[in-house]
Order: C-alpha cells, then structure tokens, then sequence
C-alpha cells in the first residue's frame, strides 16, 4: 500500500503543514510505504502526478486561507481532477489536514467540506479531515512531544493511524478535534 502526502503550503520550507505531515509520516506503520510531495511539484509535474496515482491514499495538508482552501490548491485540485478523469477509475481514499492561524480547529470545517465535495465530483473517495487550530504556533512548539501539552488532541487524532491504518483512522476518531463526519 502506498500513501502521497502532499503539502499544500505555498511555502517551500517551514510550513506548518510540513510539520503536520512530518508528524503524520512517523506514525503510519501500517504496511503503508509514503511518498511526500509539494504542491509546486505537483502543479508543475506530470511525473508527480503519474506517482500520486498509483497511490492507495491521499493526504492533503494544506493552511486555511478566507475560511476555504487557497487558490493555488483549487488549481491544485482541478488538475489533479481532470488527469485522475483521463486515467482508469481507482478508488483512491482522501484524507485532509487544514490547519488554520485561529485557535480554534473547526475554522476549517468549510475548507475540509470542499475537499469532500471535490472527492465527489473527482470520483475519490473520502476518508476523513482533521482541523489543526493554532497553526502558527506549531513552529515555536517543536520541542513539545506530539500527544502532550497543547498538542494533546492533535497527537491524539493523528495517532489514531498508528492503531488502525487510515481507514478506520480519523472515521472513528471522536473527539472534538474531528471536523467532518465520513
Ligand atoms: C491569505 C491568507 C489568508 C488566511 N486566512 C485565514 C483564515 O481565514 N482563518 C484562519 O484561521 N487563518 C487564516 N490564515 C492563517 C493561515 O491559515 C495560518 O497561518 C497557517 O498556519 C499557515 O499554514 P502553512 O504554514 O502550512 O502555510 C490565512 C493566511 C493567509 C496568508
């Protein structure tokens, strides 16, 4: 099994969402081998879009920008729509993790509700979204284990991977951390 995690922060290095990916990546265990990706590789690659499809999984994480996903994620999406729309129908399964500047983590429930709308009409299949508040704070956090201290639910939510692979993971995650419902 394969799993692209894709960053999908307009920034080339440091981003809070690479730091959340990072995270993720030392939980998966499960049998899943990761490839991890920026967005301007996959905006600009036909290569990297030819690897994300042979993916099983996707992970999106990417910032919230004006309550929804950010422009160059919408062009992100839209293409990668139309090439999964030229290939043969697989049922690749899509998880997402927003983060947003505001402390609270369900800001992002508009965003994580486009990405399962996009699912839809991409012919993905949806698995879950996890909202991160307090984005900016991540970076100045890093000495704080994940699972501890104002990193508690976050830990909590992404760790759940490690238990039961991505499909059960964030499906049965209750917790108030968890955005949208499968
Ligand atoms: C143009 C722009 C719009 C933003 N809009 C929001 C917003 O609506 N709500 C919010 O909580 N944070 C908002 N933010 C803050 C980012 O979501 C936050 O800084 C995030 O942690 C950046 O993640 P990154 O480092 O992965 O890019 C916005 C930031 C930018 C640059």
């Amino acid at each position: 099994m394969k799993a692209a995690l894709i960053n999908g922060s307009p920034k080339a290095k440091g981003s809070n969402s690479e730091y959340l990916l990072a995270e993720l990546k030392k939980l998966i265990t499960n049998d899943y081998e990761t490839e991890v990706f920026h967005i301007n590789q996959c905006l600009h690659s036909q290569e990297a879009l030819e690897s994300i499809y042979t993916c099983d999984v996707l992970v999106v994480a990417f910032p919230l920008y004006v309550d929804g996903v950010p422009s160059h994620m919408l062009h992100f999406l839209e293409k990668m729509e139309s090439f999964f729309q030229s290939k043969e129908k697989k049922a690749i399964t899509v998880y997402a993790v927003a983060n947003c500047g505001f402390y609270e983590g369900e800001q992002t429930g508009l965003s994580l509700q486009m990405i399962e709308a996009w699912c839809k009409k991409a012919g993905l299949v949806w698995g879950q979204g996890v909202g991160a508040g307090a984005g900016e704070m991540l970076g100045s956090l890093q000495s704080v284990p994940i699972g501890h201290g104002p990193k508690k639910n976050l830990g909590r939510a992404l760790q759940w991977t490690n238990q039961t692979g991505f499909t059960q993971t964030m499906t049965e995650y209750q917790d108030k951390e968890r955005v949208t419902k499968k």
